[in-house]
């Protein structure tokens, strides 16, 4: 998301300099220190003070100075309030309809405070203003609309901006017959309904920017925005839009910015169309049904720098002719089906694009050598398509590069990838997961570079060979994904010295050996510290570790240590209870023996802990109560005895938490536990001794449960 809002905030910016009209309006008039400002506009000033929250807003607006001196006011040369500009103040209550008699004001600004109740109509309607902002606040309700053109002689308002409010209700349609000034409407993250509006464009023919995103539009994209011959901007995206584009849309060549992702569209992308919107800079449809292919015609979209069309149903090779648009800096097609070998496409004429993702596509052939010549290329990702062959030596050509990802292709040679990728100096994150299949882990310290990586994930490989020393100077990797492949050796315990390793998977490998001690020091585990040393530019898009499992720089990783799934044994190490910051720790289906750590009590952040399926003996800690944010839990298929603890947090689980521990015993299992030791057992569960449990339990003794889910669980984790 982050370049498309980027995208959208350059245009805005540009457009008012664009347009003397609108620099004009946003310029501050000067006000003259002599004036005075009248006692009509003081009173009515004062009115709105009145009705701010806690005490006027805690603005030392005083009655007996001069209201032109008062903060946030502006007054004409003539003492006529011409600028009210109260934006982030914290401002509570409500708007008074006062305001609409300053008969002078020209701009309005409340944006971005706390206000609250209706927008009064009294300031649409009035005589003088011109641009009004109060986005970013709490008004709610319908929008009133004014009283039909007959009775309203043209208003001067030029600029509306009402959004991230929460307006709910049909969008007003009567009220702009009036406003045929208007320049800048934006509406903005509400929670309008209904249809969008139908005639704009007729009543306020210099209509520049419209946006309407974020709301609960629904319907079609009416043929009459085609009149807009002045619109530059048009952003309905987050709506709930249905139908094709109409082709009269087309006839609003004006159009700039053109933005509809994550709505209900459907249809194909019609060349004739498409080059008719010759000033396109921003073509965002992205999150739709369309179908198709991209047609000839975009090569004749000179300006264009974004060109956004994932997640739809597009299909077919990528025209050739896209490479005319040598101003691309962001091309976005991830989700689709195209299909056809990239290389066709010169990737040398797009000398200025940034990011490039073509994720989950049907793409083929080998990376084409042409997008190593983009030298300015911060993100990469190509992730689930077919290419096969080996990376090039040209890939050192990226030296801007910080987001790579390739995972599940068909590629080759893992020791000369690793060689050229590590020569990328500003690489932050890497994903090759899923190729290289059954390759051996390169050992050899030939190995370097890699300075910046943050994010690391090579699972899912079946890679033989140990977990490589070369690793251990990757000083600045947050989050390593190691996970699914054939790892064999011990846990190194230089593992502890990756001072900001905070995830570390290495699930599903034959490691061996007992656990080491040593991981009880890694820093980030033992600390609160965050995430917050994270480069921005490592999540310039998101990361998905798994269908449904997404990551980006807000909800960053968490800490987790996941060892399960390897030929670990020996006892769970007492100093685990030092990394204190954890979230989840799974040390499932190893060969663990021993008692469970008290130690373990002591990880309060603690949310997920699988020690299932081990050898662990002795009781269930009962502080594993006071781990009160724990919401997965998992001790079954172990040699664990006595009463499961009561009255807290442990107790809250089901009982396949527990299954497989033929001496545990409590209410939750139905098996009594030997009075001198068992918390006392509600009467009602006698009577729960059902023919299942019996027969689990002689099956868990006579079979052995363990052994069947070890096999249960490898076949789910190489699914
Ligand atoms: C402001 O002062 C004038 C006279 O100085 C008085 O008439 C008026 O009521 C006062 N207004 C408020 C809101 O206190
Ligand atoms: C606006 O001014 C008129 C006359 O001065 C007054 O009658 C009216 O109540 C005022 N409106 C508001 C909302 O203060
Ligand atoms: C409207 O206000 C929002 C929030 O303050 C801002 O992000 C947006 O750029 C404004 N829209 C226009 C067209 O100025
Ligand atoms: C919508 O408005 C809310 C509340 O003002 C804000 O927190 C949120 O970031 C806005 N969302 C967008 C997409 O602008
Ligand atoms: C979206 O629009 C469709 C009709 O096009 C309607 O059936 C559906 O209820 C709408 N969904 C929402 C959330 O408004
Ligand atoms: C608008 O588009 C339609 C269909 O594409 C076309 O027939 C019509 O002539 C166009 N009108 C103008 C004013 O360009
Ligand atoms: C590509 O651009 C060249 C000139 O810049 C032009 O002659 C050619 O027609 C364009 N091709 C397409 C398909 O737009
Ligand atoms: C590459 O990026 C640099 C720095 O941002 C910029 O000055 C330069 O114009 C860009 N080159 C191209 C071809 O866009
Ligand atoms: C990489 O850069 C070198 C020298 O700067 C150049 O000779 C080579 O052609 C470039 N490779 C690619 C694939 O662009
Ligand atoms: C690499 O990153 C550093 C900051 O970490 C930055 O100063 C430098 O410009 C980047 N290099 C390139 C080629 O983008
Ligand atoms: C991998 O690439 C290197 C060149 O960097 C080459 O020497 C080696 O033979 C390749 N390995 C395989 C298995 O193809
Ligand atoms: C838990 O931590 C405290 C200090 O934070 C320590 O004194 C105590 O020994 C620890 N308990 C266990 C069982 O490790």
């Amino acid at each position: 998301m982050l370049p498309l809002h980027c995208s959208y905030m350059r245009h805005i910016r540009k457009l008012p300099m664009s347009s003397p009209g609108l620099a004009l309006l946003l310029l501050i008039s000067l006000a003259s220190p002599t004036s005075s400002c009248t006692e009509q506009d003081k009173t009515s000033l004062l009115q709105f003070h009145a009705g701010l929250l806690p005490e006027g807003g805690l603005l030392a607006w005083q009655n007996h100075t001069d209201c032109c001196m008062w903060e946030g006011i502006t007054c004409s040369a003539k003492g006529m309030v011409t600028d009210v500009s109260l934006a982030s103040r914290s401002l509570q209550g409500h708007i008074s309809p006062s305001l609409g008699n300053l008969t002078g004001l020209l701009r309005l600004d409340l944006s971005s405070n706390l206000l609250s109740g209706g927008l009064p109509p009294e300031l649409l309607s009035s005589g003088s203003i011109i641009a009004i902002d109060v986005s970013v606040n709490r008004l709610e309700g319908e929008f009133q609309e004014l009283a039909p053109a007959s009775a309203t002689p043209d208003r001067p308002l030029k600029v509306l901006n009402i959004s991230s409010n929460l307006f709910t209700g049909p969008f007003p349609s009567t009220t702009w017959r009036v406003m045929r000034n208007m320049v800048v409407l934006s509406a903005s993250n509400n929670s309008f309904t209904g249809k969008l509006p139908t005639d704009m464009c007729t009543s306020s023919p210099s209509l520049a920017v419209l946006e309407l995103s974020h709301n609960q539009f629904s319907g079609r994209i009416w043929p009459v925005l085609g009149r807009c011959s002045m619109l530059k901007v048009l952003k309905a995206g987050f709506n709930n839009l249905s139908g094709t584009l109409p082709d009269e849309l087309f006839n609003a060549t004006s159009l700039e910015l053109l933005s509809l992702p994550r709505n209900g569209l459907h249809g194909t992308l019609e060349g004739a169309n498409i080059i008719k919107l010759s000033h396109l800079a921003t073509l965002d449809l992205g999150d739709n049904n369309f179908n198709g292919n991209i047609p000839e015609s975009v090569g004749q979209l000179q300006r264009l720098q974004e060109l956004h069309l994932n997640d739809n149903m597009m299909s077919g090779e990528l025209p050739s002719t896209l490479t005319n648009c040598t101003n691309l800096m962001t091309i976005d097609l991830k989700g689709n089906n195209f299909s056809g070998e990239l290389a066709k496409v010169n990737f040398s004429k797009l000398p200025s694009l940034r990011i490039l993702d073509l994720m989950s596509n049907t793409f083929s052939g080998t990376i084409p050598e042409s997008i190593y010549s983009c030298r300015n290329l911060t993100a990469l990702r190509l992730s689930s398509n077919k290419f096969h062959g080996e990376l090039a030596e040209g890939l050192r050509n990226l030296t801007s590069l910080s987001f790579l990802s390739l995972g599940n292709n068909s590629l080759t040679n893992i020791t000369k990838a690793l060689k050229i990728l590590g020569s990328s100096k500003n690489l932050t994150t890497l994903l090759i997961a899923h190729n290289f299949m059954y390759e051996v882990m390169p050992q050899d310290d030939t190995i370097k570079g890699f300075q910046n990586l943050q994010v690391f994930s090579i699972n899912s490989c079946s890679l033989s060979g140990q977990i490589p020393r070369w690793l251990s100077k990757l000083t600045n990797l947050g989050a390593l994904m190691l996970h699914d492949n054939q790892l064999t050796g011990s846990i190194p315990d230089w593992i502890s010295n990756l001072n900001f390793l905070y995830f570390l998977q290495i699930s599903n490998n034959s490691l061996t050996g007992e656990i080491p001690t040593a991981l009880a020091q890694m820093p980030m585990l033992r600390s609160e510290k965050t995430g917050a040393h994270l480069d921005p530019r490592g999540f310039q898009l998101p990361i998905y570790l798994g269908p449904s499992l997404q990551i980006s720089m807000d909800s960053a990783f968490r800490k987790v240590l996941d060892l399960s799934v390897n030929k670990l044994v020996g006892e769970i190490p007492r100093e685990i209870g030092l990394l204190k910051a954890i979230w989840g720790l799974n040390l499932s289906s190893n060969l663990l023996s021993g008692e469970i750590p008290q130690s373990i009590c002591n990880l309060t952040n603690l949310q997920v802990l699988d020690l299932s399926i081990n050898h662990l003996s002795g009781t269930i800690p009962t502080a594993l109560n006071d781990l009160h944010f724990l919401s997965e839990f998992n001790v079954s298929n172990n040699e664990l005895q006595g009463p499961i603890p009561t009255g807290g947090q442990i107790s809250t689980f089901q009982s396949s938490s527990f299954d497989g521990n033929p001496r545990l015993c409590g209410p939750l299992l139905n098996r009594y536990c030997d009075l001198a030791q068992a918390a006392p057992v509600p009467i009602t569960s006698a009577n729960r001794w059902s023919i299942e449990v019996i027969f689990s339990i002689a099956f868990g003794v006579f079979f052995g449960v363990g052994v069947l889910y070890d096999q249960l669980v490898l076949s789910k984790f190489y699914g």
